[in-house]
């Protein structure tokens, strides 16, 4: 790199030692937006932007700061892929099915529950306990998954998983991946194939290419998972050559025919077609043998030459796991049996107060910074005041801390033998550490303990902001939990419509420290760009006890627009009314929560008369727009139905995911706007109120042959 342009006051500003770890962390931040500034400017502009031994000493200060204080070490730090690609590199590309994750099983029973509930959700395994059902284990490679498209056997396309709908083109890093063939082998290929798989390092090349970096002085890698994912999105493919990562495929996306009924049968072709596989594998309809299996790779784990996490168990005929379709971006067909968490002693130094956007306050333990499984630790969280009391946690205590998965980090418990002389136990506090000092309640029966300062606590106020804005919920890119903050204690933001009105304060943001009139600007149109947001993310914004991402597209595919779910709510208010009847209609087939509680918590939301304020000023601003229904073209799109009686073909959990997946909604108890009721043997009082209110009534055959699946 040539050029210089940043004067040297403002890298004397970067390069400057922290006086403490928030400095320290926001001097990362600094550091990481100005290489990154300066990356995109070599890479993508060819206009560097600053001089070469500049810009080593910047990646160098970031390296050793990720050192001193490792808590600042981000996900995304150029330290950790050196040139990687700024996310606008590479093309984004629409899945043609999204990519999804699994859920996770942490015990035996955790497995046999998940076969259970496939069963159950089977008609004919749940009718007969006896009936044979196939499942294939194979190993959890820890990599990144990754998606091939094969147009005529030529790979014509290699794609991250991205967010799961949308991923990056990396087809020309691809090219340079030795187990993904340019060219499928044999023949009797699919027009079109699309294999998904994971992208992995083994150690022996992480620790080799380590070994190289630091010779050149270059930062190390921190995991081989890392640099797998670094590698494959680097902007330079030759770079990809010099980091030899590797491919295994486990499952097809989109595919212009099928190729097997199995998922082993899957197995046998991708390999047959010149593509590496997981082994071992084994296919048995005995959870024993499941499990056994899980054992035997456990065991040998740790003379793998690559990092397995676990162990994936889908059910094997492909059939079936078409039948048992998806629940919230993961297939209900499989699970990923985790190992055992990987675990680590520390010191624990403090407990602090964190309260959320319900008023509860968690303890969080703040750790000496420790290395648990190749992540670093400096946090964990401690639950709840029972929690503490039942562990005897102290600060100053020496502990045990593990993670497992994706699991927050926890402390396990106490090393005695080293708890510090004249120690006491952990007093919860009875007064909310907010500026209101409110003091704290714990409901009979309840862990949580909530500050009783309610809307005006000043927490729960940002907390409620955060989550408005959060990636999960309104998505408004560049409004984090920091600007909120920083927004916050400005007095600019206090309700969620505020933020569609922080245009009005475009110059007092500029005036604020680390502001500049593009970045405003930029958060300003991103705000701007989310009026119009889907109902169901609106209705997650809102952050309403149990309506989450779940519940919530549940009442948006319900009540389809906004108006119309607005005035349900206020109608559901009393109290033997229709609409109370068909809210809590629409939550019937949950299983997790107690019946009725969601619909408890959406009227006791109504009935504050401050929420329903800040609900209409947003929703004013917001103007959601309605839900996507899928499949719109079915004959049953748009259509409300209510299963009764004993089905005879499907469980009723399968009859409502089925008619759900057509479009078509599926309502607890039978009203005038019901449009089908499905009756099968033994129907009763819903029978009788589809004759009284003349609603068609349809046998399950008939009903089957109107979706064509008779
Ligand atoms: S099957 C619908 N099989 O684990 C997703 N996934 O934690 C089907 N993974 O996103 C995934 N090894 O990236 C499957 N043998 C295996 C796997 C595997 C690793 C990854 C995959 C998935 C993630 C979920």
């Amino acid at each position: 790199m040539a050029k210089k342009n940043s004067t040297s006051a403002d890298l004397d500003a970067l390069l400057r030692d922290p006086a403490d770890p928030d400095e320290a962390a926001a001097l990362v931040t600094a550091l990481i937006d100005e290489i990154r500034k300066h990356d995109v400017a070599y890479h993508q502009k060819d206009a560097p932007s600053i001089a070469d031994a500049d810009y080593d000493k910047l990646k160098r200060r970031l390296q050793t700061l990720e050192r001193d204080y490792p808590e600042t070490l981000r996900e995304d730090s150029p330290s950790l892929a050196v040139g990687a690609a700024p996310a606008q590199g590479f093309r984004k590309v629409r899945h043609a099915r999204p990519m999804l994750s699994l859920n996770n099983a942490f015990s035996d029973e955790d497995v046999a529950d998940f076969a259970q509930s496939v069963r159950s959700f089977l008609k004919e395994f749940k009718d007969d306990p006896e009936r044979k059902l196939d499942f294939i284990a194979e190993a959890k490679i820890d990599g990144l998954s990754c998606s091939l498209t094969y147009e005529n056997g030529e790979l014509v396309l290699a794609a991250t998983r991205g967010d799961g709908l949308e991923g990056e083109d990396v087809t020309a890093n691809a090219r340079h991946v030795a187990d993904i063939p340019q060219k499928l082998k044999g023949k009797g290929w699919p027009a079109k194939l699309e294999v998904r798989g994971e992208v992995y390092m083994e150690h022996a090349a992480f620790f080799a290419l380590n070994e190289r970096r630091a010779e050149a002085g270059l930062p190390l890698f921190v995991n081989p998972r890392n640099t797998a994912a670094g590698s494959l999105r680097q902007l330079d493919p030759n770079e990809t050559k010099n980091r030899p990562v590797r491919f295994f495929g486990y499952a097809l996306g989109e595919t212009s025919e099928p190729i097997a009924d199995t998922q082993h049968g899957i197995r046998e072709k991708l390999h047959k077609w010149g593509l590496e596989l997981n082994e071992p594998s084994k296919v048995t309809s005995d959870l024993g043998e499941l499990l056994e299996f899980y054992r035997e790779i456990g065991e040998r784990r740790a003379s793998l030459p690559y990092d397995i996490d676990g162990v994936v168990y889908k059910v094997d005929r492909l059939d079936l796991q078409r039948r048992l379709g998806d629940v919230q971006r993961a297939p209900r067909w499989a699970v990923a049996h985790k190992f055992p968490a990987e675990r680590a002693t520390t010191v624990l130094e403090k407990i602090d107060i964190q309260v959320g956007r319900t008023g509860a306050l968690t303890p969080v333990a703040h750790l000496t910074p420790v290395n648990v499984g190749g992540v670093m630790v400096a946090r964990a969280t401690l639950h709840n005041a029972d929690e503490i009391e039942r562990k005897d946690i102290r600060e100053g205590d020496t502990v045990i801390v593990q993670r497992a998965g994706d699991v927050i980090p926890q402390v396990v418990e106490v090393v005695l033998e080293k708890r510090p002389k004249g120690s006491k136990p952990y007093a919860f506090p009875t007064i909310c550490p907010c500026k209101l000092k409110a003091p704290t309640h714990r409901e009979e029966g309840e862990a949580v303990t909530r500050c009783t300062g309610e809307l005006a606590c000043p927490f729960q106020q940002v907390e409620r902001l955060r989550h408005f804005a959060s990636r999960d919920a309104l998505d408004i890119e560049g409004l984090g939990d920091t600007t909120v903050r920083q927004f916050f204690e400005e007095g600019f933001l206090k309700l969620p419509a505020d933020i569609f009105r922080l245009k009005h304060k475009r110059d007092a943001i500029i005036a604020l420290h680390g502001w500049k009139d593009v970045s405003v600007d930029k958060l300003l149109a991103a705000i701007e760009a989310r009026r119009g947001a889907p109902l169901d993310r609106f209705l997650t914004a809102l952050g309403i006890r149990y309506v989450g991402e779940t519940n919530a597209r549940k009442l948006a595919l319900h009540y389809g627009d906004y108006p119309t779910w607005r005035q349900a709510m206020a109608d559901a208010l009393a109290d033997d009314s229709e609409a109370r009847k068909e809210l809590e209609g629409v939550f019937v087939a949950d299983s997790k929560t107690a019946k009725g509680v969601v619909a408890k918590e959406l009227i006791a939301f109504f009935e504050e008369p401050h929420n329903v304020q800040a609900l209409d000023d947003v929703a004013n601003e917001v103007k959601p727009s309605p839900v996507e229904r899928p499949a719109t073209d079915s004959p049953v799109a748009g259509k409300t139905v209510v299963f009764t009686g004993t089905l005879e073909k499907m469980t009723r959990p399968e009859a409502k995911a089925r008619a759900e997946q057509l479009g078509a909604k599926v309502a607890g108890s039978v009203s005038k706007k019901t449009d089908y009721v499905v009756a099968g043997a033994e129907a009763g009082s819903k029978l009788k109120a589809a004759t009284e209110l003349g609603v068609a009534v349809l046998s399950e055959d008939e009903w089957l042959t109107l979706i064509g699946d008779g």
